[in-house]
Formats: structure tokens, C-alpha cells, sequence
């Protein structure tokens, strides 16, 4: 089981390439291709329920601890009923479990156990979701990621709307004291990076835009870069 996530010791903005757009026939391979440019994995994981899709479970967590033990795994549960399913997937090596808002009337008591299993709590919401709803467990969370597309596919388009709720988790981190990492998930690349960042966020997924192209490295570094210029610009 992998210790908690030091939420403070991260610089940001952090990167984290999601494995949904790797190639699914050689997941490892396509994490070689990012020759360490990564801060962090995103693992998308889709029960065919909560999202219209399927993805993978606790084998693929597990077998990305075995071959990288110092990785920061961010695993991205969308599925219903979470509290189903966290133990197996913190026993597997998850990092970070991010649960959907929507997928439980006990989000309080699954973001508990989720720090009781040793990995850090996250929750997460859709762009349809008002962010007012996760305000009564800021508290409790170490990551909070805002959906900037409808979960469930690779490939869509960025939700500019989005942005707007991660700058009242901005104010709201600021004024309560609380220490989450803001994270975005969906319609990300060098495009809009700096955009994101100068919107609030921490942490950065995108799928597509790292593993649909020629070289995933210089991919992660162009969103750095591009998001590094959303820090300056501040
Ligand atoms: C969507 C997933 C995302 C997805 C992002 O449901 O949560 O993590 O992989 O893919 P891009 O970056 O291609 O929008
Ligand atoms: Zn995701």
C-alpha cells in the first residue's frame, strides 16, 4: 500500500498524463515514452454505470505499483458506489483515490476511509455539478478535481466554464485555511495550460494531448511550459 500523498512538497503545477489515450496493448511502453517528464499517472477508472464506458480495475493499479514504486498513482474512480471498491484499490497502490460526488449519498464517510486505507483523499465533481455541493467536505480532502469535460472518454472538448469553480476553490482554500490541490481533468493541452493554471489549478491531466502524439515527452514539457507562463503571468 503506498503512503499518503505530502499534498505540500509537490511543486506545481503538476503534470499528470492519463493513461486512458496510452496505448492499451503496451500501457508500459507508452509510460517509457515520457522519459520522467510526468509528476504524477492518472488512472481512469469506469464501471459502465456511473460513466458509458469501461476501463480497467485494481490489477492495472496494482501491476503500476509493481513496476514503478515511487510513482505518484492519482487514480480517478468513476464508478457508482465507490465505497465498494476502495480498500481493493488502496491495497492495490493507489496514491490518491478520487471519488465522484455524485456516485454516493456517503461521500463524508468513503472520504474518511479512503485516509483510513493510507492513500489521499480526493473528490471530484461534473461540469454539471454546482461546486457549493463539496464545500461541506473541503476538510477532509487532500485533491479536488473539477471535470472540464463529461467523464468517461479521452478526446473531448475543454469546458471554459469550469474554470470558474476552480477559482472559488481557490478563495475558498484561501479563505478556510485548507490545504487541497486543485486539479483539472478533460480538453487540456499546451493550448489552454497556462489558461488552467491562471484559473486556480495545481494539477494538470491530459490524455490525449500526451499520448496522441508523435513524441509524449516533449508533449508533457510543451504543458509545462505553456502552463509555467500561466504562473509568471499571474
Ligand atoms: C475522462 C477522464 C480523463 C481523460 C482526459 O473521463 O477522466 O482523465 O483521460 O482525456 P483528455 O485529456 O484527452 O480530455
Ligand atoms: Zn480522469
Amino acid at each position: 500500500m503506498a503512503g499518503p500523498l505530502p499534498v505540500k512538497s509537490w511543486k506545481r503545477p503538476i503534470i499528470a498524463p492519463s493513461l486512458l489515450s496510452a496505448d492499451p496493448l503496451d500501457i508500459g511502453g507508452s509510460v517509457d515514452l515520457l522519459q520522467g517528464e510526468q509528476d504524477w499517472l492518472h488512472l481512469d477508472v469506469m464501471d459502465g454505470h456511473f460513466v458509458p464506458n469501461l476501463s480497467y480495475g485494481p490489477a492495472l493499479i496494482e501491476a503500476c505499483r509493481s513496476r514503478w514504486p515511487d510513482f505518484v498513482l492519482d487514480v480517478h474512480l468513476m464508478v457508482d458506489r465507490p465505497e465498494d471498491f476502495v480498500e481493493d484499490f488502496a491495497r492495490a497502490g493507489s496514491t490518491v483515490l478520487t471519488v465522484h460526488q455524485e456516485a454516493t449519498p456517503h461521500l463524508h464517510r468513503v472520504l474518511h476511509r479512503i485516509r483510513d486505507l493510507g492513500c489521499s483523499p480526493g473528490v471530484t465533481i461534473n461540469p454539471g455539478t454546482p461546486v457549493e455541493t463539496i464545500k461541506p467536505v473541503l476538510d477532509l480532502v487532500d485533491l479536488v478535481l473539477v471535470m472540464s469535460v463529461n467523464p468517461g472518454f479521452g478526446g473531448q472538448g475543454f469546458i471554459p466554464g469550469s474554470l470558474e469553480k476552480t477559482r472559488l476553490l481557490c478563495c475558498w482554500r484561501e479563505a478556510f485555511g485548507h490545504d487541497y490541490l486543485i486539479e483539472i481533468d478533460g480538453g487540456i493541452g499546451p493550448g489552454n495550460s497556462a489558461q488552467a493554471v491562471k484559473g486556480g489549478c495545481d494539477v494538470i491531466v491530459a490524455g490525449s494531448a500526451v499520448f496522441n502524439t508523435p513524441e509524449p515527452s516533449v508533449a508533457v514539457r510543451e504543458i509545462r511550459a505553456r502552463a509555467l507562463e500561466g504562473v509568471i503571468c499571474d
